[in-house]
């Protein structure tokens, strides 16, 4: 079985335990490469033109915007062939209760036909959130999903190898 890991990680001000602290590497990103020592999975990663606010109130703001205008920003690069692999992992943190709509945009251009997906979100509470759900209106198999709170993120090595050597391999 041959995975991808399509994922979006926002670095700079985040949210860590209750406090705002300043991270050279996104929570998302760290299980992303967890994912990939695990079972050997390629790692995409989904990146904006326009970068979101690096101040934490202000992304808030901005993500807020985005979801409700269900708007799909444009990427530096998009990914337009999936046919070698079987499981796509779609990782992101959860912003206001699903995936940044960063991640839609790049979904919206793939064609998932015989590939089975995963859900992957990092959180501050809200666990998968809307993550499975969405997942569906792209493919009707959608396997078990993994949620790692934001500041477990770099603990959580053997959980992540765990959940992918179970539902990856
Ligand atoms: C714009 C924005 C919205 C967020 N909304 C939620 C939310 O609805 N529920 C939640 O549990 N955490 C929320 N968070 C916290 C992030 O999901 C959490 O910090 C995540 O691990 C960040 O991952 P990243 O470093 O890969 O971007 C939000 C964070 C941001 C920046």
């Amino acid at each position: 079985m041959k995975t991808l890991v399509i994922y979006y990680s926002r670095k700079g001000e985040n949210y860590v335990g209750g406090s705002i602290k300043n991270i050279d590497k996104g929570n998302t990103e760290i299980i992303a490469e967890y994912i990939r020592d695990a079972v050997g999975a390629d790692l995409f990663e989904v990146d904006t033109v326009k970068p979101y606010d690096k101040a934490y109130m202000t992304c808030i703001e901005e993500a807020k915007a985005e979801l409700h205008q269900n708007a799909r920003p444009e990427l530096k690069e998009y990914l337009d062939d999936i046919s070698a692999y079987d499981n796509i992992v779609v990782a992101g943190p959860c912003w206001w209760g699903t995936y940044p709509m960063a991640i839609f945009s790049q979904l919206d251009k793939l064609d998932f036909t015989d590939k089975k997906l995963f859900p992957v979100m990092t959180h501050e509470g809200s666990g998968l959130a809307g993550s499975a759900r969405d997942l569906k209106k792209y493919c009707s198999d959608v396997g078990e999903g993994l949620a790692v709170q934001g500041g477990s993120c770099a603990g959580a090595r053997s959980t992540v190898e765990k959940w992918a050597k179970k539902n990856l391999a």
